[in-house]
């Protein structure tokens, strides 16, 4: 082994002096690189520290003048703080991509604007009118009575006085099922079932839904009636005056007027068909298209029960008297929201059925 001379020994570092310095530029690193928010800095400033003639790199070449047994504590430290390194590198680029993702939401998405709400459902404008309708008789005191569509030929027609032959069968356009079976073409049938299966007096509205062969933009086979049928000691034709005003102005919401046409129906004497006042003109104007100039509207037909009736159903007609209305629904409904095709209350169309 030759001398060891002065020049060599400057040569020789301490692993911990190395150590001290490998930490030191670790800690270096980490400050410079957190004020950065630049990929491209961020990359420059790896290189200036891990690249082939970077700081760390610079540093290693010392490594050769470690005493050799403390070569691998000092290689440790080393890669320890090279991981480091790497690792700050990989965090802070992570930060500053999420950060900008974050930035770009922020620019498309307006989080301070309303949300879409969704649409709840309602009830279809028939039901609603139907439920009105339950509702403004319930207050005048008036039951609810139901019965079947599929009805017997007695109940639609013979006990409403109108016998198998009689003319006014051609009135009502029926679907036959058999001879002795029809779809209802009205719910009066429903007015024949309540007084079969109570005493008088009576007071009830039967709406429903009634069949005839009948389709154009004002009649459809299938549309729903609204029938009222009042039985007591003492009831007039200005019950049934009263009864019917009230309804209308509560319905549409207007001191509207209502009138008699004398008519015939076979189940009641005298009969009238009813109009109300025109509800878009008030009968003040001779071009209404609704009214077509008239001024009155025909919304359904009336009158006073028939002795026959109430024979057929075992009412004194000596002791009781009772009026009968019945008027369609869809057309109530049209009247007051200007709907001009029937259809479209059957045809399920959300623009339509928005809009009530
Ligand atoms: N039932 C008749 C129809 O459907 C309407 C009506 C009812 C007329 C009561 C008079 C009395 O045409």
């Amino acid at each position: 082994m030759g001398a060891v001379t002065a020049s060599s020994l400057e040569f020789i570092v301490s692993a911990q002096e190395l150590i001290v310095r490998i930490e030191e530029l670790g800690n270096q690193f980490a400050a410079a690189i957190e004020p950065l928010t630049d990929e491209q800095e961020i990359r420059n400033l790896q290189a200036q520290y891990m690249g082939r003639k970077g700081q760390v790199s610079q540093l290693m070449k010392q490594m050769g003048k470690v005493p050799a047994q403390d070569r691998r504590t000092v290689g440790e430290v080393f890669n320890r703080v090279k991981e480091g390194i790497t690792d700050a590198v990989a965090a802070r680029l992570d930060a500053l991509e999420e950060a900008a993702q974050a930035a770009d939401l922020a620019r498309t998405v307006d989080v301070s604007l309303p949300g879409r709400r969704p649409r709840p459902g309602h009830l279809h404008l028939l039901t609603q009118v139907h439920e009105e309708f339950r509702a403004i008789f319930s207050e005048l005191g008036f039951e609810l009575a139901e019965g079947p569509q599929i009805e017997t030929d007695f109940h639609c027609f013979e006990a409403l006085a109108i016998p198998k032959g009689h003319p006014a069968r051609d009135m009502q356009d029926t679907f036959y099922i058999d001879d002795d079976v029809v779809l209802r073409t009205h719910t009066s049938s429903v007015q024949i079932r309540t007084m079969q299966s109570q005493p008088p007096p009576v007071k009830i509205i039967s709406p429903g839904v009634v069949y005839r062969r009948d389709d154009d933009p004002t009649h459809s086979p299938m549309f729903t009636q609204l029938e009222g049928l009042m039985v007591d000691e003492g009831v007039r034709f200005s019950d049934l005056h009263g009864v019917l005003r009230h309804l209308v102005r509560r319905f549409f919401g207007e001191a509207l007027e209502i009138r008699f046409r004398p008519s015939y129906f076979p189940f009641v004497e005298p009969g009238a068909e009813v109009d109300m006042q025109c509800s878009f003109c008030k009968g003040g104007d001779p071009s209404c298209r609704l009214c077509k100039g008239t001024g009155w509207l025909e919304i359904g037909g009336s009158g006073m029960v028939d002795p026959d009736v109430f024979g057929h159903v075992g009412y004194d007609a000596e002791r009781w008297t009772g009026f009968a209305f019945g008027m369609g629904m869809e057309r109530m409904a049209m009247l007051r929201h200007g709907v001009n095709d029937i259809k479209l209350y059957y045809e399920g169309d959300m623009r339509f059925l928005r809009q009530f």
